[in-house]
């Protein structure tokens, strides 16, 4: 298949691409490396991409339609379209909603008009588990989230109910993916995962909002890679989680890398962030039925992978600018 992965610079779509690419599909990769975080991580990645002669690059922003025009004029017999370009983060979109709406929002209708334009029949869609706000875990797809609690999560769900317009409107087959708490190698220096590794290892301070009872659903970056990619099959319009069914607590994170490292953190306890969520926790029934998924990876074997790429690409890690947002 010839897909096109907006994001591809990024934490998820790179590894999106190099997936797509080992299992022979030709990808074209649209990412305009904004400074959302410390660029070097992201051109690391691309790098790697480049290196295949399956991928080719623009460095386009998506809120500009006129150059996506040029890459659908260029590129014939596109099959689908995987949306992850994304402002991304809760924090940072109390501090620029506006680029949050024009990126999350704006960027998909266009993606989503010019695939109506050109015949692509198949569209992916990342989306978050952020927009379940303050539901009762575990976090189901019908549950109602109207009650969004920061800019992020209420661009991504207008962009959900965008996806469910150009079904309805159009007949587009949709697949809208509500990814949970993503980590990994070369992850997001914005995240909690790359931070704690981070501060544990260079025994630095280590800034934690809340008392690290908090919870997530992590969820290795692998196994939203593969989900996303079985995402492609034809489902008409669905919405489903991708998350690994296994919350940890904000501490219990902590103390893991504290015995993969073999050092104890210096923990600086912050007031909690009005925006965040107390807990997620995915049900994955949907995943599982529609899309045959499963998450391989449990949280000892991926936060082991993720302080391995560190403890092995330590002097550029330490380099990263992980300057709070
Ligand atoms: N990482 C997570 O835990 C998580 C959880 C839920 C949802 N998501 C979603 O998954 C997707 C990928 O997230 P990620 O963690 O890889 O984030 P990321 O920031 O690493 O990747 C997003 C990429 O999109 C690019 N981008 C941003 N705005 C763009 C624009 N206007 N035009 C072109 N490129 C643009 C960025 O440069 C970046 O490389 C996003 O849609 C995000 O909202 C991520």
């Amino acid at each position: 298949m010839n897909i096109i992965v907006s994001g591809c610079a990024g934490f998820i779509g790179s590894r999106v691409c190099e997936i797509l690419i080992n299992k022979g599909h030709s990808v074209i990769g649209i990412d305009n490396l904004n400074e959302a975080y410390d660029n070097k991580l992201k051109i690391y990645r691309l790098n790697k991409l480049k290196e295949s002669d399956s991928f080719k690059y623009y460095k386009y922003d998506i809120t500009d339609i006129a150059s996506l025009e040029n890459i659908f004029l260029n590129n014939s017999d596109i099959d689908a379209v995987i949306n992850l370009a994304a402002r991304a983060g809760v924090r940072a979109s109390i501090q620029m909603p506006q680029e949050y709406i024009n990126t999350n929002v704006v960027g998909t209708v266009n993606l989503l008009e010019l695939c109506i334009k050109n015949n692509v029949t198949k569209f992916v869609q990342a989306s978050t588990s952020s927009l379940y706000g303050e539901n009762k875990t575990p976090f189901k797809e019908d549950m109602n989230t109207d009650r969004t609690l920061s800019p992020y999560a209420a661009s991504k769900k207008a962009a959900e109910n965008i996806c469910y317009t150009y079904n309805k409107l159009y007949g587009i087959d949709i697949s809208v993916l509500r990814y949970f708490t993503v980590y990994g190698p070369a992850g997001r220096p914005d995240m909690s995962p790359f931070r704690f590794i981070r501060w544990i290892t260079e025994e630095e301070d280590l800034i934690l909002y809340g008392d690290g009872n908090h919870e997530r659903d992590f969820t290795y970056v692998d196994d939203i890679a593969e989900g996303t990619i079985l995402a492609l099959k034809k489902v008409g319009f669905e919405i489903i989680n991708l998350g690994n069914d296994q919350p940890l607590k904000m501490k219990e994170l902590i103390s893991q890398i504290e015995v993969l490292t073999d050092k104890k953190a210096r923990i600086i306890n912050k007031s909690e962030q009005k925006a965040d969520v107390h807990a997620t926790w995915a049900e994955i029934l949907k995943a599982r039925n529609i899309l045959g998924w499963e998450p391989k990876y449990n949280l000892e074997e991926g936060i082991a992978l993720s302080v391995e790429w560190y403890k092995n690409n330590r002097e550029f890690a330490r380099s990263i600018d992980i300057a709070l947002n």
